[in-house]
């Protein structure tokens, strides 16, 4: 069992847990995730770790209730357990595998859409520890919907907030701002964004523009973070390839986003998911193809 050590709600319906998991706080790195199972009848849900902390072994996570699931999870409390605490699981972000010199060379810019800031949160964290402080924009609806702010202004060179309704600080999508920062002559040679996957999209399209090379996790597709689904199932420079297996962070000028968002909500459905079954063949699982794993 894992236990439970902090609880807290982070804004609506957006909630934060530390969980005592030793072997997974030990090893774990940025821009990966892990599964969490409540009890013998619960969803297996991936969740990307927000932090961790190897001395006192324990690990992060943040979460939005959107289904019946994660709303249960939403319901514990400081002291209680997880059946299962899976991971760390997928890659770790590829710039960790940089040399250390090369990347205190690099500008980068991390983007985070709601939710997605917690994600963005260790790696930023991990490269300020190194001696690199990056550029961060946080976006949200609304005032009450930033979430991990103080946190990040602790280890963001400059931190950028602001609210699509202009309730706090910057009135806009963080598009916006990714835009006013080029035409203030900032260069960038990298730009991480995560977030929702429609915020990815348009990311990626205006940097693909102002020609930054950039980053973005798929998590948000991934259904049971094994392989066997076919939920995370995503084109990236034409090639197939699963989020939770391949990922979950990809070249976003590569990612065949409208794809992915049409996947996405056609796997909502059993019909839905034999039709994808059906036209993907056994491409459609990232195991062993024809396995029926999502059966
Ligand atoms: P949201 O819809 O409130 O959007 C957050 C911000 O993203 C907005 O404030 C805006 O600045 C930006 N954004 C949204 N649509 C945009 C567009 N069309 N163009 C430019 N910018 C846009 O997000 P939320 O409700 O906090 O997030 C929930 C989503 O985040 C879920 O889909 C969840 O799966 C996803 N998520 C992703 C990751 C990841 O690893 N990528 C991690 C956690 C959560
Ligand atoms: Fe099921 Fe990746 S989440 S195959």
């Amino acid at each position: 069992m894992y236990k439970i050590l902090r609880a807290e709600m982070l804004a609506d319906k957006i909630y934060l847990m530390d969980v005592e998991a030793k072997r997974v706080a030990k090893s774990c790195q940025p821009g990966q995730f892990v599964i969490v199972k409540m009890d013998d009848a619960g969803e297996r849900i991936p969740l990307t770790i927000c932090d961790y902390d190897r001395e006192a072994g324990t690990v992060t996570i943040v979460f939005q209730s959107v289904g019946e699931s994660t709303y249960r999870m939403a319901e514990l409390k400081a002291g209680d357990s997880f059946e299962d605490f899976t991971g760390p699981l997928g890659r770790p972000s590829e710039w960790l595998s940089e040399d250390i010199e090369e990347l205190k060379k690099k500008k980068m810019l991390f983007v985070a859409g709601g939710v997605g800031t917690a994600p963005v949160y260790p790696q930023v964290k991990w490269l300020h520890e190194h001696g690199i402080d990056a550029d961060v924009i946080i976006g949200a609806k609304t005032k009450d919907l930033i979430i991990l702010e103080k946190e990040m202004e602790a280890v963001a060179g400059n931190l950028y907030v602001t609210t699509d309704d202009g309730s706090y600080k910057h009135h806009g999508m963080v598009t916006s701002v990714v835009e006013e920062l080029a035409e203030a002559g900032n260069k960038y040679d990298l730009c991480v964004a995560i977030g929702p996957v429609i915020m990815m999209k348009f990311t990626c399209l205006l940097t693909k523009k102002l020609g930054i090379p950039t980053i973005v996790s798929m998590n948000p597709i991934m259904v049971d973070g094994t392989g066997m689904c076919g939920a995370c199932r995503l084109t990236v420079g034409g090639e197939v390839k699963f989020a939770c297996v391949d990922g979950p962070e990809f070249d976003g000028h590569l990612v065949d986003f409208d794809q992915a968002m049409k996947r996405q909500q056609m796997y909502k459905t059993e019909e839905g998911r034999a039709l994808l079954r059906y036209q993907e063949g056994k491409t459609h699982h990232g195991g062993c193809g024809m396995c029926g794993g999502d059966k």
